[in-house]
């Protein structure tokens, strides 16, 4: 669809407190994915997963949305107690367009529960609240993959009970910091509730509700934020800086718009003045590969947003987490340089 190519895609920060499932709800949406037999057409990037539209729609069982969803997927990315991501959010970059909040629904908000949400309201982000680990719940009969309302009605009376009581502490938790929540399917105009989504990462019940809700989000609120021209020049965020064998000191990267090319002169955020380097190669890592353990990467000769990308280039030992990566043309590179500088300095 030509009108696809307008619209890059909608970057989603999946939040929460320590164990209450951020990366096994990511592994569940990137493993469904396989079963399903399309692994060919998910990426795992650097940091970050990249979930296919047509997968998507495919999963909740609704292929014929493919049509009515003009973003062309979701970018996952996940959020571990990482400092280069709060000082990268609270330079006030927008990483995240839409995010995942999970909450453990037998543990509650816990004080990184209400950090996450301190950050989504600072930056007003559009987000879902993922009730995980209903698996847990004394009594639960499991209905693998199902969506959660389909699995709701096999409960027994005092499960069903117990959900709704967890449900209302939420809402009652959320409603303190300045939200109006409700159950997912209660909700009628997403754009006053935080829709509340019972999960479990470990079964798949309820993923698939999930990810058809950040597709209404993206549609709805996004939709004049997302377009962009693959003209421009790229712009992202360091996540990581990382010594590679071979390449030498490389950075990981969430390239958020435009386009990134081998060969391209990029101005990177330092503690002292901004680095101004050659992009030597872009390297992605194999598709579906754990990022932590993977070792050989796909060599790129260009990279559109949104998407995670190793950069390996000249002199960034000093490269700093959760600055700017810019693009330079032939004669701004130090007034580029002079920018980053100056945004630093005002945190
Ligand atoms: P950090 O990255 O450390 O902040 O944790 P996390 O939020 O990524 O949590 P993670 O996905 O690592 O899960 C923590 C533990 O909870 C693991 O042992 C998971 O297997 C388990 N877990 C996560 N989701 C579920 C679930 O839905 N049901 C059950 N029973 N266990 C779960
Ligand atoms: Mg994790």
């Amino acid at each position: 669809m030509a009108e696809n190519k307008k619209l890059r895609t909608p970057i989603v920060c999946v939040m929460g407190h320590v164990d209450h499932g951020k990366t096994s709800l990511l592994d569940k949406i990137r493993g469904t994915a396989v079963v399903a037999g399309e692994a060919g057409a998910i990426t795992q990037h650097i940091g970050a997963t990249e979930v296919p539209i047509d997968i998507i729609v495919n999963k909740c069982g609704q292929p014929q949305l493919i049509n009515k969803f003009i973003v062309p997927g979701l970018l996952f990315i996940d959020t571990p107690g990482h400092h280069a991501f709060t000082s990268l959010r609270s330079r006030g970059g927008a990483l995240a367009d839409l995010a995942i909040v999970i909450v453990d629904i037998n543990e509650g908000f816990m004080p990184q529960t209400i950090e996450s949400l301190q950050i989504l309201k600072r930056f007003k982000t559009p987000f879902v609240v993922a009730a995980n680990k209903i698996d847990r719940i004394p009594g639960w009969r499991t209905n693998p993959e199902k969506p959660f309302a389909e699995s709701f009605k096999n409960q027994s009376e005092n499960v069903q009970q117990l959900i709704d009581t967890r449900i209302y502490e939420l809402v009652g938790e959320l409603y303190k910091l300045g939200f109006n929540s409700e159950r997912y399917d209660r909700v009628t105009d997403f754009q006053k509730n935080v829709g509340i989504v019972p999960i479990s990462a470990a079964t798949g019940e309820g993923v698939a509700d999930i990810l058809m809700i950040l597709l209404g989000l993206a549609q709805k609120f996004l939709e004049s934020n997302l377009r962009f021209d693959a003209n421009n020049p790229g712009t992202g965020t360091v996540l990581e800086i990382k010594e590679e064998k071979g390449l030498g000191t490389t950075i990981d990267v969430i390239l958020y718009d435009g386009t990134l090319k081998k060969g391209d002169t990029i101005v990177v955020g330092s503690l002292g003045n901004p680095i101004i380097t050659k992009v030597r190669a872009l390297l992605k890592p194999r598709p579906l590969t754990e990022i932590q353990t993977e070792e050989k990467f796909k060599s790129v000769n260009e990279v559109t947003a949104a998407i995670g990308v190793k950069i390996a280039a000249p002199s960034l030992e000093k490269a700093l987490a959760g600055t700017a990566v810019r693009v330079a043309g032939s004669d701004n590179a130090d007034e580029i340089a002079k920018e980053i500088k100056t945004e630093l300095e005002q945190v």
